[in-house]
């Protein structure tokens, strides 16, 4: 965990850097400042361990919201409201969106949770909502132990600042894959890459090696299931974006996809996918 609380620090220098100088992410999004979408997700990280909401007052507007896999929930019925063994978590940045995403992991076997966070920022940069996707046993593919392993395995590094694919790119590459339940050509538009791994609740088809591919077992079938109510949370300097949806095809899921492109080619995804409390099944 100290690498993770390492990384969140460095990224605030480098905002509080990029204000100084003026940097064009910086003046682009006035109101929608690096270090302060870091501290609603700090508070937020700190809320859900303690599993106390009050350590959220803050940093929350008035009428925020809270929606939990998919639906609006009261928060203090949530899984925000329950103490968790964090052991992982990472939080990917949208300056444009003023939104952040973060990835959870309580691999504590009496406890066991994956969860997928996006929490956004109204115009006074306070929260306006945290939308939650929070999977745990009876989850697709869940084993927290297991993701938590594969995870930690992973490097997830800033990317050089001239090697950055465009907001556009990234985003277009998480559709088309999402877009392959319900369009047979969508797949040719993934840039896929290779290595590639994909860690599907707690299932991973990376090898560590050189030959790693996300294809293993692409659909097929596809159906009417065009993987409805996406919501974004993109990164440039992550080459990532996270995709909370509708996830038609497996007992209308909750499902959080993320993506991280290197070099304009996919390199990881990573998925959550919750079945209202029941089992998941195909
Ligand atoms: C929740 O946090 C608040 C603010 O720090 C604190 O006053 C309160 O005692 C905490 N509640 C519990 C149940 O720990
Ligand atoms: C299916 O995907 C292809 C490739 O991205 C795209 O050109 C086409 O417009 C899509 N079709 C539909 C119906 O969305
Ligand atoms: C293909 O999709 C249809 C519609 O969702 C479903 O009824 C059928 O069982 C699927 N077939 C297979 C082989 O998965």
């Amino acid at each position: 965990m100290m690498l993770f609380i390492g990384f969140v620090e460095a990224c605030i220098v480098i905002a509080a850097t990029q204000a100084a100088l003026g940097h064009p992410h910086a003046r682009h999004a006035s109101d929608c400042i690096r270090s302060v979408l870091a501290e609603a997700a700090d508070a937020y990280i700190a809320a859900q361990a303690a599993g106390n909401i009050s350590l959220l007052e803050g940093v929350l507007a008035e009428d925020w919201a809270y929606e939990e896999n998919n639906k609006r929930e009261e928060p203090r019925k949530g899984v925000l409201s329950k103490a968790l063994k964090i052991d992982h978590y990472r939080t990917n940045f949208d300056l444009i969106a003023c939104a952040t995403y973060t990835e959870l992991i309580a691999a504590d076997p009496a406890n066991p949770y994956v969860i997928g966070t996006q929490i956004r920022h109204g115009r006074d940069s306070k929260v306006t909502l945290i939308d939650t996707v929070s999977s745990t046993t009876n989850s697709w593919l869940f084993d927290a132990k297991k993701t938590l392993e594969h995870v930690l395995q992973e490097s997830w590094d800033p990317i050089p600042e001239s090697k950055r694919d465009s907001r556009d790119v990234i985003k277009a590459a998480g559709d088309a894959y999402l877009d392959m339940w319900s369009n047979a050509t969508a797949a040719d538009a993934v840039p896929w890459g290779t290595p590639c791994a994909r860690l599907e609740g707690s299932a991973y088809t990376g090898k560590g090696r050189p030959d790693d591919s996300c294809k293993a077992g692409i659909p097929s079938n596809h159906s009417q299931a065009p993987n409805t109510r996406r919501r974004y949370v993109i990164d440039e300097s992550m080459g990532s974006v996270s995709i909370f949806c509708v996830w038609e095809h497996m007992m209308m899921a909750a499902d959080s996809h993320e993506f991280r492109l290197e070099g304009g080619k996919l390199r990881y995804v990573h998925t959550m996918t919750v079945c209202g409390g029941q089992q998941c099944r195909l």
